[in-house]
């Protein structure tokens, strides 16, 4: 099968996302996924745009071994000396020359004339070839280009040199149909583009990044320029995952393949969502959280029956071990009964449909619906859990030269009780005064805020995780007011254990 040549710019023009810069250190290291990956080319970064950039292009040109090393340069002498050196160390390295070829970038950019611009990049290539015998030359902003003189230029960097000609959809304007036929002229109209790879580097201003490299790899491209997790200048570039797992999916239709380990994909999601600070939405095609999850019943009952009813791909094809069924108020009842086995309930058909309907009810008031949940529910029976414990109010008193104190009001089946307690801060002073009150001890060994609605009156939901008798329990509750999310949510755990440990604690109320 005739192999795709897998280009990755996740360092170069991933990097140039807005927020998205990296350490020498942090390079490296995605440097060392994208072997595991073995993409075929790392374009590590644009030597000439800063010292830090120069060191870690060089570093990882020195480091890493096994895909090509690949620094950027305009077609101006010392950019090239610049990626020269820095790539100097690598055992296969690639210089890429750009410069713009449309007319708007010309004339208003650069203020050179078409001859000027093709004599430039011929002389760009050829003095990149007195530093490596690897050259790519992209014109910039191709695909807004005159074709015949995109055609001409193309044709003079082959004759000086170039191995590679990239052709860049810089502005993301292209449509699938139509930059697919950009590639198939040229391939008709450069003579001598035989002795080049066409490669193809795709924005994603309307949302067609990939397909436009698939329609560019249907013409003839071979080389594909892209990102993890779709990352770069503006909208981002063609995402790598989506065009590697496209390729191999619809086999029947390419009849291509490329080198990639495509169970690296996911550990090289999360690293570069990480190192990046990046967040990856949760639909993202490939890697997003929900590209493997089902909620809908219907789905989950056709996904427990056969996988491939709604899964095109399997998840352990890009490191993921499993997909996941989310129980929620859409999820039906096969899913919810093969939910509870693995929890390690043995229901009859009766049993399921009780808890499958106080589920239901659970379903509709929760967005998020834990093991823990579960539990409770199946120790609740049919009678319901109440709460031992009500918070009635509270009052914390905190600044930065005060010992922070809360007085707290609860109410049980016996009436009001108050206490006053001192914290590290106001929240943790109100769960000391729940712990006086409710004669419980608990230690918190997770808490985290989350924001479930917008704006400056968003909603916040707390989640704590409280341990007390080795036994662990979550809580949960949301509030505009952050202390008093989090004195809920933990009231809300506590109430759990007096519940779980109700006739061995014998809490005195
Ligand atoms: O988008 C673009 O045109 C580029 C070039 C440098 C290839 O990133
Ligand atoms: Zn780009």
């Amino acid at each position: 099968m005739e192999k795709i040549i897998i280009f990755d710019t996740t360092l170069r023009d991933g990097e140039q996302c807005p927020g998205a810069s990296l350490e020498a250190h942090e390079k490296l290291e995605i440097a060392r996924q994208l072997v595991r990956l073995n993409v075929d080319v790392i374009e590590a970064g644009f030597p000439v745009s800063s010292p830090g950039d120069f060191a870690a292009v060089k570093s990882i040109a020195r480091k890493i071994k096994g895909p090509v090393i690949c620094g950027l340069a305009r077609c101006i002498k010392k950019d090239i000396e610049s990626a020269g050196l820095a790539v100097k160390p690598a055992k296969n390295k690639r210089i890429h020359v750009f410069l713009a070829t449309s007319k708007v970038h010309m004339k208003y950019k650069l203020k050179k004339a078409e001859d000027e611009i093709a004599k430039l990049a011929a002389e760009g290539v050829r003095y990149a070839r007195k530093f490596t015998d690897d050259v790519e030359f992209s014109p910039e902003d191709a695909s807004r280009s005159e074709k015949d003189f995109l055609y001409r230029v193309i044709e003079e960097v082959i004759s000086a040199g170039a191995r590679t000609v990239n052709i860049p959809d810089t502005v993301g304007y292209a449509i699938p149909e139509e930059f697919g036929a950009l590639i198939r002229d040229i391939n008709n109209n450069v003579p001598n583009i035989g002795r080049a790879v066409i490669s193809v580097h795709c924005h994603n201003d309307l949302g067609l990044g990939v397909a436009n490299s698939l329609a560019a790899v249907k013409n003839g491209a071979r080389q594909v320029e892209c990102t993890i997790n779709g990352i770069g200048e503006r909208a981002g570039n063609a995402s790598m995952e989506e065009i590697v797992m496209a390729i191999k999916t619809r086999n029947d239709l390419f009849g291509l393949s490329t080198g990639i380990k495509t169970e690296e994909i996911y550990k090289a999601s999360r690293l570069v969502s990480k190192l990046t600070g990046l967040v990856v939405q949760p639909n993202k095609a490939i890697v997003g959280q929900n590209a493997f999850a089902h909620e809908a019943g219907i789905h989950q009952d056709g996904v427990l029956k056969k996988r491939t009813t709604y899964e095109i791909m399997s998840p352990k094809e890009i490191g993921l071990s499993s997909s996941s069924l989310v129980l929620g108020k859409h999820s039906g009842r096969h899913a919810f009964a093969e939910k509870m086995k693995k929890l390690g309930y043995t229901l009859s058909g009766p049993e399921v449909e009780k808890a499958f309907e106080r589920f239901k009810v659970l379903a509709d008031k929760k967005k998020f619906i834990y093991d823990e949940d579960l539990e409770t529910l199946m120790e609740e029976g049919a009678g319901g859990f109440s709460e031992t414990w009500k918070l009635v109010s509270f009052r914390t008193v905190a600044g930065t030269d005060e010992t922070p104190v809360a007085d707290v009001k609860l109410r049980s089946k016996s009436g009001i009780k108050t206490a006053e307690a001192e914290g590290d801060g106001p929240v943790d002073a109100c769960c000391k005064a729940i712990d006086k009150i409710t004669k419980t001890k608990g230690e918190m060994i997770d808490y985290s805020i989350q924001a479930v609605t917008r704006g400056k009156d968003a909603l916040g939901e707390v989640t704590v995780r409280v341990r007390a008798k080795g036994k662990d329990v979550i809580g949960k509750a949301a509030s505009t007011d952050v202390v008093e999310a989090s004195a809920k949510a933990y009231l809300n755990a506590v109430n759990k254990l007096i519940h779980k440990e109700g006739k061995r604690l014998r809490i005195e109320i």
